[in-house]
């Protein structure tokens, strides 16, 4: 049975009770949220949150990131230290997670956090911090989509993908911010940067006055389980780099550079003409998900500059184009 679609900007008040019914019920539901849509189940509930795994098709448990409705509801689950509470107060709502200890007296569940003793917390805008309010626990959500596929950042996205499994897809219109939240882990005098997203590295070393670490490379695998060197792939295969684009690829740019044998490319698509990388972060994954649609063998994808959110861009096109195990 394909799965009903609430659109919140035709019934607001429907999609609330709908969500927090199906939620109440055990069942993981389709959400926006402003990074990417999310496949959330109650975070306390472990038989929902294996349904979570069950329809992405994970094949192991990875810690999941728990949504709050703010940074009160965060504080009553998680541990906060002040440079912590500092990014949560300048970036909540908003694409920034804190990885931080659990507190003992937290009801968020083992299977929801690997049964590691910190859990990762992030405030989202908009429509899914007005749910959990309502519903009043923590929401788990990883991105709703089969597990190494692109994420989905419109709810059609979420239909082609997952509709046969899901009972409700909440309709946010498209993601604005398009790639998954920044994670960030503070241990002691050091800001360690888990996975880089929808905030910039930058941003974070302005308001906290310290550097930022990075990982090496993609060994995110390491620390931050869920983030396997081969993700977010499409069918096709990807090509970093592309000073020109061969015949028959699709060809995916960036700010109007030119790119030699673009007129044989089968088709092109610029992820921000006017060159803001902000712009290309929301149109990521939906130009992906098109030049795969497009048939094409290969995707050759132009270098994208890489401060800011280009980090985060970079990041995501190279798990894309990374060897994939299937
Ligand atoms: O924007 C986002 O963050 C989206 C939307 C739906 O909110 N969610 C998302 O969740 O990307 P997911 O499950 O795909 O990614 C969770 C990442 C994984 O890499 C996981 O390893 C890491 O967060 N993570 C979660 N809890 C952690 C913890 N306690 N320690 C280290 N890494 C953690
Ligand atoms: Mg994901």
């Amino acid at each position: 049975m394909a799965a009903r679609i609430i659109d919140i900007a035709t019934d607001r008040a429907l999609a609330l009770t709908e969500a927090s019914a199906r939620l109440g019920e055990g069942l993981p539901i389709a959400i926006p949220t402003e990074t990417v849509y999310g496949l959330a189940a109650d975070a306390t509930n472990p038989a929902a949150v294996t349904r979570i795994y069950e329809t992405k098709g994970r094949p192991r448990f990875n810690p999941l990131i728990c949504h709050m409705a703010d940074l009160a509801m965060a504080e009553r689950h998680a541990i906060f230290d002040p440079v912590s509470r500092l990014l949560a107060e300048a970036f909540w709502p908003g694409p920034l997670t804190l990885v931080l200890p659990r507190r003992a007296e937290s009801g968020i569940h083992d299977l929801a956090t690997a049964g590691l003793d910190t859990v990762g917390v992030r405030v989202p805008r908009g429509f899914t911090s007005d749910l959990i309010a309502a519903f009043g626990r923590p929401l788990a959500a990883p991105s709703a989509n089969t597990s190494g596929k692109v994420s989905p950042t419109s709810a059609r996205h979420v239909a082609e993908d997952l509709g046969e499994k899901l009972s409700l897809i909440i309709d946010g219109g498209r993601a604005p911010v398009g790639v998954e939240s920044t994670i960030v882990k503070v241990e002691g005098d050091r800001v360690r940067l888990l996975r880089p997203g929808g905030i910039s590295a930058e941003a974070i070393e302005r308001l906290t006055g310290r550097k930022v670490e990075r990982q090496e490379g993609l060994s995110g695998a390491i620390e931050a389980p869920g983030m396997l060197a081969s993700h977010y792939a499409p069918g096709a295969a990807v090509r970093l780099f592309a000073a020109a684009a061969e015949p028959g690829e699709a060809l995916i740019r960036f700010a109007g550079q030119p790119v030699a044998g673009s007129e044989a490319a089968k088709a092109v698509f610029d992820l921000s003409p006017a060159g803001d990388l902000a712009e290309a972060a929301a149109h990521l994954f939906d130009y992906l998900k098109q030049a795969d649609a497009t048939g094409a063998a290969r995707i050759a994808v132009a270098a994208i500059p890489d401060e800011g959110l280009g980090e985060a861009i970079n990041d995501r096109l190279a798990r894309a184009a990374a060897p994939r195990d299937t």
